[in-house]
């Protein structure tokens, strides 16, 4: 939770000089001049302006800010809270160049969503950067229609289902028809969680039938079969409904390859990985519990093999979407499953790390384009989910801007990292380019990577009509 909120600092113009100006349609020399902000101007360099406060972008390059599409911050499990709250959560990612998040409301079974998405504003209301909410359905009944519509009006144009789940916060496929056929045409757009529920539940008894605990069956009892069943059964239903969808998290070779061919056909499909997904494999169950515990999310870390589609499939451009399922648990919450592997609470943190994992290990070795990776870390986010002001380096938009230090480096670390959690995923992983200066809404906010948190505060966004991507 946020202390003090400090006293308020003037905001002057702001004129960003000399860097490398990349968003995902261009790239040059120039400045950006923000005002109120928003951005102003934007300048080819060799103009002779000036501004109240300056800062040299020479050497660097000058990104749109980061949005981070699919975390959980105070996310509420039989396990406590995950460990960063909105607070923790934002100041971690801005400090890697992340100014936009979205999260998720999730009402409790018999909750009106409306209900939900009023208390968790409430909840977010210490985040340091701008967010918006995800609506969860988490069932289906008479007024559950009506509360999507309302939702939508107060500017929430996603909603997210659990196709995994079933004994909480899962819907039947009934209901996930229903939630189709009432988003259809609204502008909105369904995020789902694709894994089967009944595969899973069965594979999990058996094992500790047959006495296997450990953290390694965590993974085999979520095989990517499980994943790539509900992915088909998801786009079958949005094709059926003309419904468009956003399927999270995906994790395995099959799953992008399904996406990629309902793309190819013309559907409203598309897709979301991790960067755990991409650079971490199932050997990390391996190891003793307090080590693999860690690494227990769902789905599960993959293969070798799993890795290589799902960074093809971002360079051709079948997943348009990277986003970290932000959602950490210390290593004490973990040891809830300390004999009993589903009692892990799932979920790891990655809200700080995303955009230089995936310069480290997608644009410097040329998997990815700059452009590209601009695109899938931030332009495309916006356009999916609505942000109208978000994504882009352009007069208008909101002033949220990275100035990125290619050279930069760092090895990833607990000790040090700002998320609130006493382990990390990447521990040891070393990162080249870091965020040196960051400005969210005009204001600087980390500068020469340190924050500076004088009136910071972040604003629910409401959300206007999700974007296509072909
Ligand atoms: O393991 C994960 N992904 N935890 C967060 C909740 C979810 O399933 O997305
Ligand atoms: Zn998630």
């Amino acid at each position: 939770m946020r202390q003090q909120i400090k006293h308020a600092r003037k905001l002057e113009n702001l004129l960003v000089k000399n860097g490398r100006i990349i968003t995902s349609t261009s790239d040059f020399y120039g400045d950006v001049l923000i005002e109120n902000g928003r951005i102003n101007k934007v300048f080819s360099t060799g103009n002779q302006i000036s501004a109240g406060q300056e800062i040299d972008a020479g050497g660097c390059y000058v990104l749109p800010g980061f949005i981070d599409p699919h975390v959980h911050l105070h996310l509420e499990t039989p396990f406590g809270f995950s460990s960063d709250d909105f607070y923790t959560g934002s100041k971690a990612a801005l400090h890697g160049g992340t100014t936009t998040l979205l999260d998720f409301v999730t009402p409790k079974k018999n909750e009106s969503l409306t209900a939900a998405l009023e208390k968790r504003k409430t909840e977010a209301a210490d985040a340091l950067i701008d967010y918006s909410l995800h609506v969860s359905p988490v069932s289906w009944n008479s007024n559950t229609r009506r509360q999507i519509i309302s939702c939508v009006n107060q500017g929430i144009s996603s909603f997210k289902v659990y196709l995994a789940y079933q004994k909480s916060i899962g819907i039947s496929d009934y209901a996930l028809a229903a939630i189709m056929e009432t988003l259809a045409g609204t502008g909105a757009i369904l995020m789902i969680h694709c894994e089967n529920d009944g595969m899973i539940s069965y594979l999990q008894k058996k094992f500790l039938t047959e006495g296997k605990t450990s953290p390694k069956n965590h993974g085999l009892s979520r095989p990517a079969e499980a994943e790539s069943e509900a992915v088909n059964r998801a786009i079958s239903f949005s094709e059926k409904f003309n419904c468009p969808v956003y399927l999270v998290h995906l994790s395995s070779a099959k799953s992008a390859g399904l996406v990629e061919k309902a793309r190819k056909k013309g559907l409203q499909v598309y897709g979301e990985t991790c960067p755990q997904y991409l650079l971490l494999d199932e050997s990390s169950y391996d190891a003793k519990f307090d080590d693999a515990a860690k690494f227990v999310m769902s789905p599960p870390l993959r293969k070798a093999g799993d890795q290589s589609a799902l960074w093809d499939a971002i360079a051709s451009g079948a997943i348009q979407s990277i986003g970290t399922d932000h959602c950490p648990f210390t290593l004490g919450q973990k040891k809830n499953g300390k004999s009993d592997f589903t009692k892990i609470p799932n979920g790891a943190g990655g809200i700080e790390h995303r955009p230089s994992l995936m310069f480290t290990f997608g644009v410097l070795e040329n998997r990815i384009s700059m452009q590209q990776w601009v695109n899938i870390l931030s332009t495309n986010p916006a356009k999916l989910f609505g942000l109208k002001n978000k994504g882009d380096i352009r007069p208008g938009m909101d002033a949220d801007v990275v100035i990125w230090d290619a050279d930069a480096k760092k090895t990833i670390s607990a000790r040090d990292h700002h998320q609130n959690c006493d382990q990390n995923i990447y521990e040891g992983i070393t990162v080249k380019g870091l965020a040196k200066y960051v400005i969210t809404n005009g204001r600087v906010a980390i500068k020469n990577q340190s924050l500076i948190e004088d009136n910071l505060s972040g604003r629910f966004i409401r959300c206007g009509s999700s974007g296509s991507i072909r």
